[in-house]
């Protein structure tokens, strides 16, 4: 096991168990583009953590695990937060890069990510990255996957982060989604009005994002995502989840 210093001031550890080579790589991917200029809200990633195990236990938990269900290869994880869908990736899934620029959250990714290696020898191996959705740390191709979990409705720039999913998936690769979207009706006119308060407690969330319309908009297939609504984790939010590959791509 390795020391390494994160240009950050935080400890990254660089493991190797197995034949399969590092299993957790938490430092920056050589090149990669890191989350600089990213400003984290740590209230949020504390309160986010805390809460966390409650709604898991509400449901998200379930949800995480149809996620990432059927996946393999290589999977980037956009906005890993504290690492929460980590252990739910199934077995034929061999590494996850976990994108994640908040420093906070970013640690308690790779303590989760140390702790699941050390768990077990023969899940994905994890590198856990400082950067951002709008520049991925991964070549063009590279990916069999990329998750988006709850964070599209924050990232700043989503056309961007759709074009980079776009960029690293292998062909028939696939984009996963569960993100909260605009209801319609009534409230979806309640998430207009809570948008701007909601955004500055909930690190920059946009309660009322269309966000099945900006995948269409930047060339996603969205014909197999489903809406539903996701009580009692988020009672006036429904949750767009599924698949989704680049149009004009072929499917495996
Ligand atoms: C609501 S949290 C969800 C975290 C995690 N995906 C989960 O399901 O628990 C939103 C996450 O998006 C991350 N995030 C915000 N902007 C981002 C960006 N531009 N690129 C990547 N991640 C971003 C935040 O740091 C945070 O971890």
């Amino acid at each position: 096991m390795n020391e390494q210093t994160e240009p950050d001031g935080h400890a990254g550890r660089t493991g190797s168990t197995g034949p399969a080579g590092p299993r957790h790589r938490a430092d920056r991917l050589d090149g990669a583009p890191a989350g600089g200029g990213f400003e984290g809200d740590p209230r949020f990633a504390r309160g986010w953590v805390l809460a966390s195990p409650m709604l898991e236990r509400l449901g998200l938990a379930r949800a995480r695990r149809r996620l990432v269900d059927g996946l393999s290869g290589t999977v980037v994880e956009v906005g890993a937060g504290s690492g929460a869908t980590f252990e739910h990736y199934p077995p034929e899934v061999r590494r996850v890069v976990a994108v994640e620029p908040d420093r906070h959250l970013r640690e308690h990714s790779r303590h989760r990510a140390d702790r699941l290696v050390a768990a077990s020898a023969t899940g994905p191996s994890f590198e856990v990255v400082d950067a951002v959705a709008e520049a991925l740390p991964v070549g063009d191709g590279e990916a069999d996957a990329v998750v988006f979990g709850l964070v599209l409705c924050t990232v700043a720039d989503v056309p961007a982060a759709l074009a980079e999913a776009r960029r690293v998936l292998a062909p028939g690769g696939q984009v996963r989604l569960l993100e909260h979207v605009r209801a319609g009706g009534l409230p979806g006119r309640v998430a207009d009005r809570i948008a701007p308060v909601w955004g500055r407690v909930g690190g920059g969330c946009r309660p009322n994002q269309d966000t099945g319309a900006l995948l269409a908009a930047s060339g996603f297939d969205v014909s197999g995502l489903r809406t539903r609504p996701f009580p009692p984790v988020l009672p006036f939010m429904p949750m767009l989840s599924g698949a989704s590959r680049p149009l004009g791509a072929s499917a495996p």
